[in-house]
């Protein structure tokens, strides 16, 4: 599969974002019903997020021909106040649209990913996923990432 990946710039926004929607369907789908869905105050969110990102993170796009069919997403944060001072890469968001998995896409991206975070003096890197994720999981631990917190929650509406 051909597929070709570069920096996004302000001109992909409108992709990004319809990539980020498909990423939000399909996780309040699969894993947790409690997510805000696109309403117009999440995507001018989400948009400024992006801008933000682009400028100062780093965004990743793969492209199939010019149809954009994956990306990467993240920045860089400094440690909470109870940690020593470290610069940490925050891996936020990743999407392979699904007839384009399994290809390895996700993994080049994450090595894009890596490639930036180190250009940044990154000493960590970071990812939240759903617990029952285990597509991303299993990406995320061959390339070394261990368990640091467990976030528990029960639901009391029930
Ligand atoms: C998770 C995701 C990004 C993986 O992308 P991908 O391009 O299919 O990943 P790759 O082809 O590079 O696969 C690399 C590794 O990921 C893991 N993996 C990917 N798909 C998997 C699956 N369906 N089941 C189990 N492990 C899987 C495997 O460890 C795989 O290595 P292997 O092929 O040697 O077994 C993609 O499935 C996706 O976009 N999922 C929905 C969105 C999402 O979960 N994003 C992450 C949010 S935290």
């Amino acid at each position: 599969m051909n597929i070709t990946f570069r920096a996004a710039t302000i001109r992909d926004l409108k992709d990004i974002q319809n990539l980020g929607t498909k990423l939000t369907n399909e996780e309040y789908r699969r894993f947790d019903k409690t997510i805000l869905k696109h309403t117009k105050i999440r995507d001018k969110k989400d948009r400024k997020d992006i801008r933000r990102n682009i400028k100062n993170g780093c965004v990743v796009l793969a492209l199939a021909g010019k149809l954009p069919v994956a990306y990467i997403l993240g920045s860089l944060e400094k440690s909470s106040p109870y940690r020593i001072p470290l610069r940490i890469a925050n891996l936020e968001l990743m999407y392979v649209s699904k007839n384009y998995r399994r290809f390895g896409i996700g993994t080049k991206l994450i090595k894009k990913f890596l490639i930036w975070a180190k250009s940044k003096k990154a000493d960590r890197i970071k990812v939240v996923a759903y617990a029952s994720n285990n597509e991303a999981i299993n990406l995320y631990r061959k390339f070394g990432f261990n368990d640091y917190t467990i976030r528990l929650e029960k639901n009391l509406t029930k």
